[in-house]
């Protein structure tokens, strides 16, 4: 089989590194990839939202599956895009439809249908510019923190949480008046605030059935102790040790299984990956939102931790047989931390030389930002490499990892030394 990955992020190299694994993997391209999959698959310089040149890479390479990893051309409606060509329909797409990706899409769209479905989440109510005086009034029935969420896709920064009511307020208005967001803020969902700790759910299926992957739990903020800005993911631990058997139970009986069934009562097509977030609040899952794909770093902890075949389990997506998979994963926990480019998650250089990779050897050094360049592995974006390991312990697996760190250097090099300390 010919198989072509969209990205170009740690997400991107672990499935590039899983899959080339595969014997049913003859040809592996990636689209546009970085200097990690160039070592182990054909990269080709397409943006992942340019479908006419993806389309003629499909046909040139005789491509068979295409596997998207970041939400955008997910959301933009890639798989109906190649449902509706006469010559791509044939090709597999691992990924949701449109109609089912704006579970990321929107904001909205999500809570309505969590509330359909009776999955447990925070209350809500959704504004626009012609209701901002309603949204006000919501705010002053709410105790604070105050959730102020942009209704569209805004790069992982539509997510403001403020403690006073005035602020909240003015934000609002920034939001939907002042369009901070651009499109995505036109419209407005302020929720209940949900105080717990957060892990993340994957869950893999056809349409009908589905499969869990281990959990993961992602360290957001871009400092130690859980402090600063909010980054795309500083790093991941799977499992998670709090997510007992009981509450794992919890989760799918309450979320997994009528999310499912959701896609189906409500005729959204999806054979893909559900990215589900979650808070524990008390002893009891809510989900804080959907995303149509696998999650960046958490990827790099929870793809290792699986022995299956994955190109086995993509093609069980595609033909709808996912239920006679039976998935199987190592014992061993997995880690991953993520280097940074000096400055990330605000502004910071590029082209920086990475040296020391070759020289580790109980670690797996996924590349993110990081390309090939004369020659040599230069930095090219803020999130540049996720360096995961695997332990008997989740400490034991950190410990791995921050000692193969030592090995690498590139100039203004950021990472968290605390990964894991509130397990
Ligand atoms: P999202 O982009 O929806 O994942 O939100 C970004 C982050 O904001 C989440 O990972 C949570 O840490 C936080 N967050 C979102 N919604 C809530 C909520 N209702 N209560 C508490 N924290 C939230
Ligand atoms: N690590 C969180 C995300 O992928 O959205």
């Amino acid at each position: 089989m010919n198989i072509l990955i969209l990205g170009s992020g740690g997400r991107e190299h672990t499935f590039a590194w899983k899959i080339a694994q595969s014997p049913l993997c003859e040809s592996l391209f990636v689209a546009p990839g970085n200097s990690g999959t160039s070592e182990i698959a054909t990269n080709v310089n397409i943006a992942v939202t340019d479908f006419q040149s993806i389309k003629e890479l499909v046909l040139q390479k005789s491509i068979d599956m295409v596997v998207v990893g970041p939400e955008d051309p997910l959301v933009l409606g890639i798989h109906d895009f190649f449902l509706n060509d006469d010559e791509l329909k044939q090709v597999a797409v691992i990924g949701p439809q449109e109609k089912a990706a704006q579970l990321e899409g929107s904001k909205e769209f999500a809570k309505e249908f969590l509330f359909r479905h009776n999955i447990p989440t925070a209350a809500y109510e959704s504004f626009t510019a012609k209701t901002v005086e309603k949204g006000y009034l919501f705010l002053e029935t709410l105790k604070p923190p105050y959730v102020l969420k942009a209704d569209g896709l805004a790069a992982g920064k539509g997510v403001v949480i403020l403690n006073n009511l005035e602020e909240a307020k003015a934000e609002l208005k920034c939001m939907l008046v002042d369009a901070k967001f651009g499109q995505a803020s036109t419209k407005v969902v302020i929720e209940e605030f949900l105080d717990g700790i957060e892990l993340s759910c994957f869950v893999l299926t056809d349409g009908k059935n589905y499969k869990i992957l281990p959990t993961a739990k992602d360290y957001k903020r871009i400092g130690e102790g859980d402090t600063g800005l909010n980054t795309g993911g500083m790093g991941a631990v799977s499992p998670v040790p709090f997510a007992t058997d009981e509450f794992l139970n919890k989760i799918e009986e309450r979320i997994v299984k009528p999310t499912i069934e959701g896609f189906q009562k409500d005729n959204l097509p999806y054979k893909g990956f559900v990215f589900i977030g979650l808070i524990k609040v008390g002893d009891d899952p809510k989900v804080i939102e959907y995303n149509v794909r696998m999650g960046d770093p958490e990827t790099e902890a929870v793809l290792p931790r699986l022995k299956n075949d994955f190109v086995e389990i993509l093609q069980a997506m595609v033909d709808g047989t996912l239920d006679k998979i039976n998935i199987e994963i190592d014992e061993r926990a997995a880690t991953t931390i993520m280097l940074v480019s000096g400055g990330y998650p605000e502004a910071y250089e590029k082209g920086k030389e990475i040296t020391g990779i070759n020289a580790i050897k109980d670690s797996i050094p996924f590349h993110a930002g990081a390309i090939n360049k004369e020659g040599k592995v230069v930095t090219s974006g803020g999130r540049v490499m996720a360096i995961t390991s695997y332990g008997n312990t989740y400490t034991e697996a950190i410990k791995k990892s921050y000692q193969s760190i030592e090995k690498l250097y590139f100039d203004k090099m950021y990472y968290r030394k605390d990964i894991g300390f509130d397990l």
